[in-house]
């Protein structure tokens, strides 16, 4: 019998919000998958697009990144940036034949532990559904 697929997934979450945000719904007991690996950043405007690459590229079947709410980022712009960050990772996926689906970047604040909860859930069933990262298989292989 073939082993159901479990997606590796990474999210970078900026501490002032998703990452206070996964503590609430923790704290609220609310479910979502297990297999998300937070990374907890200072800042959505520390992770680079050579970050979001390298984890799809180590194996990762979908990375998300998650920061303020536009307007409220402690460092005036991190999440504006980083978004445009994002829109090039997933071109740059598309152009190398890889769903671009696989990198997301969402913004919620630090009381939206239910919508932490909720885009961890999306996300996850989203890789599920794409299945593993075609990098992945190859590094099996
Ligand atoms: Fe949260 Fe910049 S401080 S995204």
């Amino acid at each position: 019998m073939e082993e159901a697929f479990e997606p590796q997934i990474i999210a970078f979450c900026c501490k002032y919000c998703a990452y206070a945000a996964a503590d609430l719904a923790g704290s609220m007991r609310l479910n979502y998958p297990t297999n998300i690996k937070i990374l907890q950043v200072p800042c959505t405007g520390r992770v680079d697009i050579i970050h979001l690459l390298r984890a799809i590229e180590d194996g990762a079947d979908g990375v998300y990144v998650a920061g303020c709410l536009e307007g409220d980022c402690h460092f005036v712009c991190g999440n504006l940036k980083t978004r445009r960050k994002v829109e090039y990772v997933k071109k740059t996926l598309s152009e190398l034949g890889i769903e671009p689906e696989r990198v997301e970047m969402y913004n919620l604040s630090s009381a939206m532990g239910p919508r932490f909860a909720e885009i961890a859930n999306e996300f996850g069933k989203r890789i599920k559904d794409l299945g593993p990262s075609p990098l992945r298989i190859k590094q099996a292989a």
